[in-house]
């Protein structure tokens, strides 16, 4: 095989060289615990605290609204799990999106199973919820409206500062999933109007396991752990430190270079499309064209089988992702491409390509390239 190009980023992304830096000594010679009273200890809790300041500016929120967890799975379980669970009392309503990620939506199905109600708020043809559907949804009984901010699959940016307020004017509060936003758009936790949000470092050239939830000053949810009392005793357990200040070096770094990776991405985009449409395959694009993720490109493509065309271009050093595949013999499309209604001819030859800062001109013409040799030539 010759180079490998990687273009599925939005599975996970390449480990920043800064951030690794910067975790090193935390791997190394700072191994202190840094819940203990001791000197030793100091250092890393130092690091730990600047990570969380270095965090809330990111997004615009306090240092104390940040807590450190695991990754986007943690983040979302204990954001719909904790708010439900803490607020049954008022009532065991929640509302979501048919097409959030499974991390939500699994925990919304641990919550039916213990006697909750779940709403799942179907999308239009490009990914959106509606504000009327979420308006006439949510009762008095509602604790909980849990809606991405960008899809992992389409890229879709959800209007998120519209879809909040009216949860806001109700009294309900509002989770957003930003594991595929943080890092890559613009994020301000006030002007999106969100009480809880969930992001994972490995997402933004951070490491990986590790992630936050950002909780809004007096918003109250139950403790994900008991034990040491570590993130304000609301999730117990030892730090991981080099973990937490990669994170926050990746952040700090793709927030403070947005715009310029934005431009950047979008140019690889219009490139890719530009060869791809070209050839004269016969494809959708997937998701909204404008509010749309830098470097997201989902497209399904007529009569091919997207599972079959990801395994022909990861045989020729290509990686990529698929919106359909063939488990125990027959073809699944994702609940996201059927949320969206693609025509089943195409839905069944959808992959998703996300590039990233990392690739370059000749990675997006290759992948172009790549594909329409396969579909037109039938070529390995
Ligand atoms: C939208 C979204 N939410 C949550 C997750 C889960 O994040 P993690 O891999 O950090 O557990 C992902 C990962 O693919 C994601 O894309």
């Amino acid at each position: 095989m010759g180079t490998l190009i990687y273009a599925d980023n939005a599975a996970t992304t390449q480990l920043d060289k800064d951030a690794l830096e910067a975790m090193l000594p935390f791997l190394n010679q700072e191994f202190g615990n840094a819940s203990n009273q001791y000197s030793f200890a100091r250092f890393p809790r130092k690091a730990i605290e600047e990570a969380r300041l270095i965090i809330s500016n990111c997004i615009n929120a306090r240092p104390d609204e940040i807590f450190f967890t695991s990754g986007g799975t943690e983040s979302d379980n204990w954001a719909i799990k904790g708010i439900a669970l803490k607020t049954q009392n008022k009532g065991k309503q929640i509302i979501t999106s048919s097409i959030e990620h499974h991390a939500v939506l699994h925990s919304c199905s641990f919550l039916e199973e213990i006697g909750y109600k779940v709403i799942y708020l179907p999308v239009n043809s490009q990914g959106h919820a509606s504000i009327d559907n979420l308006r006439e949804a949510i009762g008095t009984n509602t604790s909980l409206v849990s809606l991405m901010l960008a899809n992992n699959e389409i890229g879709t940016i959800q209007k998120i500062e519209e879809l909040s307020k009216i949860a806001n004017d109700r009294r309900v509060l509002f989770h957003s999933d930003a594991v595929q936003a943080v890092g890559h758009i613009p994020i301000d936790v006030n002007t999106l109007g969100v009480d809880l949000l969930s992001a994972s470092a490995h997402k933004f050239n951070g490491p990986k396991g590790v992630g936050f939830l950002y909780l809004r000053k007096g918003t109250d949810l139950i403790n994900w752990s008991s034990g040491g009392k570590q993130e304000f005793g609301r999730r117990s357990g030892t730090e991981n430190v080099a973990g937490i200040v990669g994170m926050a070096v990746a952040l700090k770094k793709n927030v403070d270079n947005l715009r310029a990776n934005e431009i950047y991405l979008q140019r690889l985009s219009s490139l890719f499309f530009e060869k791809l449409t070209g050839s004269g395959i016969d494809f959708l694009v997937n998701g909204d064209n404008y509010r749309r993720l830098p470097g997201n490109i989902n497209i399904s493509i007529r009569n091919q089988d997207g599972e079959a065309l990801m395994h022909r271009l990861d045989l020729k050093g290509i990686i990529v992702s698929t919106g359909s595949a063939c488990s125990s013999g027959k073809l699944d499309i994702s609940h996201v491409i059927k949320s969206i209604d693609v025509p089943r001819e195409y839905a069944l030859g959808t992959i998703r390509i996300s590039i990233g800062k990392d690739n370059s001109i000749p990675d997006v013409l290759a992948i172009a390239d790549a594909i329409s040799s396969i579909i037109l030539r039938g070529s390995m």
